[in-house]
């Protein structure tokens, strides 16, 4: 009895510890934004090896550019909530473009508006004045979004702003004459990316007017004449045009061209948004091109708004692009929770001569082969892999019609399918996809007379990357399986089936 009742005063005391223990501690309704106190945390689908934000909204890669040993990625985001808020730039660096360290926010929503998309570059000639020659600026070249002028019916709420670092990216002062382009009256008025264009010493902005690319100069970025413009009669107008980017690539012949990147949204291959091209040539005014067809840089579902790098170094010469992983239709409603969306793998773009005119690859960047383990090569057209994420790679195909049926011990199945000239991804009982009624669906992808013989899928938790024939078509879509793909089944003949497992290379 003596003993129960002093166990019965040791609780009330430990409890009591317990309560004025926790008195002290502080608020966390005060510390956390509160989407991330509930218990539900989509964490299952945290890619292995593409990045997405620690929490938080993320949408359009911006300012990639690279830097003394390091890839800067910025990106549109909201830490406040899972869905899209009042814009910043987000920050991760990396020295691989592969592993990226989180970095504090960079550029905060102020009194000219929200962050939106935009561009970085090096001024080595010091052009802008906001740094020295032996220490050059980093310039941020950004939209400011007046949501007060939203609100108050105005159309000339987006304006164009810069900001400097002259610390490798890790602070950042804003221009105080901002805005550096005043809208001209019109409401889509956004995305500028930035480049040198050497030969006649000037920077060029490509900026996203409604149905049209817009290009203006300037010889210290803080003024801009607008110069020409291109797309009204071209290309798909079935949305709104956004994330333009213009740059050269020379083709396997040693012919140079220009190739204009425009995401456009809606009215992609898939529906929502999706990133077309254009190829042609710039006169350092405007861009031109002969081309009637449309073309798009990946007829999956869920690659938008993707740019490339800016001052990759000329040793390396590479056009390197990365996009949001994800599709306006469905982003704000896909089942994660502490943070939403990721960026695609890392790609090289290229630029191919064929028979049909020229085309832009997509070819997965050579760091990539740094995050694959052993190769293990598969005999049989039935088989379990062991790892959760890998690259499946089927070469030497030889038979016209093909299959590949990615599925969990649930009975959850993608399959990717070519059959006569066409090649389908069916992610309708993939796994969840109750969130949008347009997710789950089979996705229609035209090979204009591709002879494949090559596949290569990246499988990460939530995401498939398909490219054909080292890059001649690409299909990126997201999926949600409640278990990992582990059973593969091929139908078709190939002489070299090989899985590499992924470990993961997350940060977060
Ligand atoms: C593209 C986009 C851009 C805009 C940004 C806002 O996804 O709509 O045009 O700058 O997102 O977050």
């Amino acid at each position: 009895m003596k003993t129960n009742s002093f166990k019965f005063l040791f609780l009330i005391a430990f409890l009591m510890t317990l309560l004025v223990g926790c008195d002290k501690k502080p608020k966390t309704a005060t510390e956390k934004p509160s989407f991330l106190k509930d218990s539900i945390t989509g964490e299952q689908y945290r890619p292995n090896f593409h990045f997405t934000p620690k929490t938080g909204w993320m949408n359009d890669p911006n300012g990639m550019v690279f830097y003394e040993g390091e890839y800067h990625l910025f990106y549109q985001f909201y830490p406040d909530d899972n869905v899209w808020g009042p814009m910043h730039w987000g920050h991760a660096v990396s020295k691989d473009i592969i592993r990226w360290e989180h970095l504090p926010i960079a550029l905060y929503p102020d009194e000219l508006g929200y962050i939106f998309s935009g561009s970085a570059v090096i001024d080595w000639e010091n052009t802008s004045g906001f740094g020295t020659k032996k220490n050059s600026p980093m310039v941020a070249i950004f939209t400011y979004h007046s949501m007060e002028g939203e609100k108050a019916g105005t159309i000339d709420f987006q304006t164009q702003g810069i900001a400097y670092s002259i610390d490798k990216g890790r602070t950042w002062i804003k221009y105080q004459n901002n805005p550096v382009i005043t809208n001209p009256g019109i409401k889509d008025f956004r995305d500028p990316k930035v480049f040198w264009y050497a030969k006649e010493n000037k920077w060029i902005m490509s900026l996203a007017v409604k149905n049209h690319i817009a290009f203006y100069s300037s010889k210290d970025l803080k003024s801009w004449k607008l110069e020409g413009q291109f797309g009204a009669d071209n290309g798909s107008h079935d949305g709104v045009w956004e994330c333009p980017d213009l740059f050269p690539l020379i083709d396997q012949n040693g012919v140079e061209k220009w190739v204009l990147l425009v995401s456009i949204n809606p009215g992609g291959p898939q529906g929502g948004s999706a990133t077309q091209y254009f190829i042609g040539d710039f006169d350092g005014n405007t861009f031109t091109t002969s081309e009637k067809e449309i073309k798009w840089l990946d007829y999956g579902a869920d690659n938008y708004a993707g740019i490339t790098f800016s001052d990759i170094p000329e040793n390396d010469g590479r056009r390197l692009f990365m996009g949001w992983l994800s599709n306006w239709q469905y982003a704000r409603e896909v089942p994660t929770y502490s943070w939403r969306s990721a960026m695609t793998i890392p790609r090289e773009l290229t630029l191919q001569e064929t028979e049909n005119g020229y085309i832009v690859n997509s070819i997965p960047v050579e760091e990539l082969q740094s995050i694959l383990s052993k190769g293990i090569i598969e005999k049989n057209n039935e088989f379990e892999v062991l790892a959760a994420t890998y690259l499946l790679e089927i070469d030497k195909i030889t038979s016209e019609a093909f299959s590949i049926n990615l599925a969990n011990r649930l009975n959850e199945v993608l399959k990717i399918s070519v059959i006569e000239d066409k090649l389908f991804v069916d992610r309708k009982l993939a796994g969840i996809g109750s969130f949008n009624d347009v997710f789950p669906a089979i996705h229609e992808v035209p090979l204009n007379g591709i002879r494949i013989h090559k596949i290569e899928v990246f499988v990460d938790k939530a995401s498939i990357e398909i490219f054909i024939n080292n890059g001649e078509r690409v299909i990126t879509e997201l999926v949600f399986p409640n278990e990992p793909y582990k059973s593969i089944s091929i139908s078709g003949d190939a002489e070299l089936v090989t899985i590499y497992p992924i470990d993961s290379i997350s940060e977060n």
